[in-house]
């Protein structure tokens, strides 16, 4: 990989994760630095933080784009977008969709995420790290990034333990099912909701006392630490995909691709 490693990084929101990883690559912690941060959000906080570091930066506006594409006044799709193709990847709809919410779905990310891929095309990267990014990301555009077989190119970091309480609010769903313990997990992305090769999990105690907002606080700490951490062995290219196929009684097959940390070199 080159040294330093090129991350790129897309956000949503305040960027408390961008700030932990531009900071990790400033202190030496990540061997890496970080090439372009992306919003689709014009007014998330994060675009600031990378303006201060001096961090290229751009918004594609996912709302303007959705809601005039709503009203009919939306522009095409890309040239290269195959429908039929993205629907026979597509793991974040169950089949019962029907197919208007689905052309509606996917065309709509389609001509967003064309445009992402526009605005990161001159900044070429290693790593793309989704940091607090609250957008689905569909095959379109991970095909467009993952292009080596084997070599998964696009991180990030979800709010609760997965497997349990994928979705947009990791913290609260965790907290309002009167959970014991929350935490935070990093995974690479693939088709489904939050469903990718889990890389690393933080875990910490729910108290009594604890509210939705001190668990927030507690996991977002954990996260600070985690992400970097996780990003640190990505660079030192300290983590293999192992798919794993078990046999469970009755003959039911459960495959899963794991990820396996390799000991450092030295
Ligand atoms: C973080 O808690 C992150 O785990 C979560 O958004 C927050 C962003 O905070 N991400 C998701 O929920 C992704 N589905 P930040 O902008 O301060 O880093």
């Amino acid at each position: 990989m080159e040294k330093p490693m090129r991350i790129g990084a897309l956000i949503s929101g305040g960027g408390t994760n961008l700030q932990a990883i531009i900071d990790a690559c400033s202190t030496g912690a990540i061997g890496g630095r970080m090439v372009f941060v992306g919003s689709d959000n014009p007014l998330a906080g994060g675009l600031e933080r990378a303006r201060k570091a001096g961090i290229p930066h751009f918004t594609v506006d996912y709302s303007s784009i959705l809601s005039a594409m709503r009203q009919g006044v939306g522009p095409p799709p890309p040239a290269d977008f195959d429908l039929a193709q993205t629907l026979s990847r597509q793991k974040l709809f169950p089949k019962s969709a029907t197919a208007e919410t689905l052309e509606r779905h996917f065309t709509g990310r389609a001509i967003a995420e064309a445009r992402l891929l526009v605005a990161m095309a001159p900044y070429p990267f290693d790593l793309l790290v989704l940091a607090g990014f609250m957008r689905n990301l569909s095959p379109y555009f991970i095909d467009r990034v993952n292009i080596e077989a084997g070599r998964p190119r696009i991180m990030n970091i979800h709010p609760a333990l997965l497997p349990a309480f994928p979705g947009v609010d990791g913290y609260g769903d965790t907290f309002r099912y009167g959970c014991k313990v929350g935490g935070c997990t990093v995974h690479f992305i693939d088709y489904g909701e939050d469903s990718g090769p889990i890389i690393g999990q933080r875990a910490f105690a729910i108290l009594p006392e604890d509210t939705e907002e001190s668990i927030r606080k507690k996991g977002l700490a954990l996260e600070w630490e985690l992400y970097p951490e996780c990003i640190r062995l990505y660079a030192e290219e300290r983590l293999e995909l192992v798919p794993t196929t078990w046999t469970l009684d009755g003959g039911r097959q459960v495959r899963r691709v794991l990820v396996r940390q390799r000991r450092a070199a030295f």
